[in-house]
């Protein structure tokens, strides 16, 4: 998959607010950041579903087989019906440790419970499935800190091509000189 439009999928994952308790303020809040930040055309493919683990691997099914970079948000952390982590294991080829360890270790900068979230990412065919925690304040924390490397994951899996606006978030692609570096 390469050129055109870049679908990333959204998905709420809150009983609460899936049954109209309370309205889900952190898609919206990632859809935000996104528009800020990815320069390239792109489609957002929203979604919502229950803290049900097998309910989460159908719709992360879904979405992956649509888009090239699902993200998350909520359900990471330690209460019993916190099962997004393993939703995500559960369908993806590969985990990539490493999201998780940077997102931590920046909010931690903020917040001492950041170490409750189990928050993992991984790859699902040609897409990369990203797990936020659901507190609004984290979702640009974490974003700010894993997007740098998440086009290249992308072009590295055959996923859709994104480009980022590089005076908001540089993109970086090994071998690529940064924007506004390279001879004219
Ligand atoms: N990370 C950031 N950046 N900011 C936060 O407020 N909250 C923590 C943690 N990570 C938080 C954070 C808390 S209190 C919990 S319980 C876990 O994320 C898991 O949250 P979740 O179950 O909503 O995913």
């Amino acid at each position: 998959m390469t050129g055109g439009i870049a679908h990333i999928g959204i998905l709420t994952v809150s009983d609460r607010a899936s049954r109209g308790e309370y309205e889900d303020r952190g898609g919206p809040a990632i859809d935000s950041w996104l528009s800020e930040v990815v320069s390239s055309p792109w489609e957002s493919c929203p979604a919502m579903v229950e803290d049900d683990v097998d309910g989460i691997a159908r719709k992360l099914i879904e979405l992956s087989d649509r888009c090239s970079l699902v993200i998350t948000t909520g359900g990471t952390g330690p209460a019993l019906r916190d099962v997004t982590p393993e939703a995500t294991e559960s369908v993806c080829r590969c985990m990539l440790p490493g999201f998780g360890e940077l997102m931590r270790s920046v909010s931690l900068q903020s917040v001492p419970t950041a170490i409750l979230s189990r928050q993992t990412a991984g790859i699902r065919g040609a897409c990369l499935i990203v797990n936020l925690p659901g507190k609004p304040a984290a979702i640009g924390e974490c974003l700010e800190a894993v997007f740098p490397a998440i086009p290249y994951c992308i072009d590295l899996i055959g996923g859709e091509r994104i480009e980022t606006n590089p005076e908001r978030l540089a993109a970086f692609r090994p071998g690529q000189r940064p924007a506004g570096t390279g001879d004219a």
